[in-house]
C-alpha cells in the first residue's frame, strides 16, 4: 500500500524566519497527517533549509535542486555531501522552472538520480510537458523520454525508494488545473513506463500529480488510483492553507 505524500515547493520564497515560523507551525500538522497514514514534506529554499530542520526535525525537508557532483569548480552550486552535512535527505530533481530557466535535460537529470542515490537520498524527480507539446498531443512522447533517460541506470531497489511527480507546465502557476482524469492517465502511463523497465516495483513508486493544487480540488486528485499525492507551490506558502490541504484529503 504506498503511503499518501503531500509536498509543499517553495520554490524563491521566504526568508529565514518566514520559513522558520511555519516550521514551529508544521509540528502539529504533521503530527495530524502521519496520525491519517500522510506523509508531509516541504521544499524551502537551501538557506532555509537548516532552520527549518531545527524547528521541526520531524518535518521531511528536500531541497529544490543540487549538483550531481560531490564538489569541485561549479560556481553556485551546493553538492549533495553538502545537504547530507545538514541532515537533508530529499531533493526535488527536474522541475520544469529549472528546466526551463537553468536549462537543466533528462541527461543531467538521470546524473542527479543516480548520484542521490548512490548516497541513500530520495530524489523527487519531476515531469511534465509544456503547453505546444499538450497542444500537439505530444504529451505521451515527452513523458516517456523523460522517464525513460532519467531513470537510466537506476537498480530496482532505487525505484522502490523513488517518488516521481508529474506536473504539466501549462498548470504550474497557472491556475489552469489538468482535468483529475488527465492526471490519472498520465500517472497511469508514468507507472507503465516503470513497470515496462523494472517490473513490478512499479507499485511501490509514488506518483504525484502537481499544478495549481489547491485545498479544493486536492481530494479530487488523491482519489486517482495511481495519484498518491501532490507536488504543490502556491497553495503550499502560508501555513493555513497546507493545512487545509491535508484536512481536506483525510475528510470523508
Ligand atoms: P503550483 O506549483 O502549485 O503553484 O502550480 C506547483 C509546482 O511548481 O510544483
Amino acid at each position: 500500500m504506498r503511503r499518501k505524500l503531500l509536498f509543499g515547493n517553495w520554490k524563491m520564497n521566504k526568508t529565514r524566519e518566514e520559513a522558520k515560523a511555519f516550521a514551529v507551525e508544521s509540528v502539529a500538522l504533521n503530527k495530524y497527517a502521519l496520525a491519517h497514514n500522510i506523509d508531509i514534506g516541504v521544499a524551502p529554499a537551501f538557506l532555509s533549509l537548516c532552520g527549518v530542520k531545527k524547528m521541526n526535525p520531524d518535518l521531511t525537508v528536500a531541497a529544490q535542486n543540487c549538483h550531481f557532483e560531490d564538489h569541485g569548480a561549479f560556481t553556485g552550486e551546493i553538492s549533495i555531501p553538502m545537504l547530507l552535512d545538514l541532515g537533508v535527505t530529499w531533493c526535488l530533481v527536474g522541475h520544469s522552472e529549472r528546466r526551463t530557466y537553468f536549462a537543466e535535460t533528462n541527461e543531467t537529470c538521470n546524473k542527479k538520480l543516480l548520484a542521490l542515490f548512490a548516497n541513500n537520498m530520495t530524489p523527487i524527480y519531476c515531469v511534465g510537458e509544456t503547453l505546444a507539446e499538450f497542444e500537439a498531443n505530444k504529451t505521451k512522447d515527452v513523458i516517456k523520454e523523460q522517464v525513460l533517460v532519467g531513470l537510466k541506470g537506476l537498480t530496482k531497489e532505487n525505484v522502490s525508494k523513488l517518488v516521481i511527480a508529474y506536473e504539466p507546465v501549462w498548470s504550474i502557476g497557472t491556475g489552469k488545473n489538468a482535468s483529475t482524469e488527465i492526471a490519472q492517465d498520465i500517472c497511469h502511463f508514468i507507472r507503465e513506463l516503470v513497470h515496462e523497465q523494472f517490473g513490478e516495483v512499479s507499485e511501490e513508486v509514488r506518483i504525484l500529480y502537481g499544478g495549481s493544487v489547491k485545498p479544493e480540488n486536492v481530494k479530487a486528485y488523491l482519489s486517482q488510483k495511481d495519484v498518491d499525492g501532490a507536488l504543490v507551490g502556491g497553495a503550499s506558502l502560508k501555513v493555513d492553507s497546507f493545512k487545509q490541504l491535508i484536512e481536506n484529503v483525510v475528510s470523508e
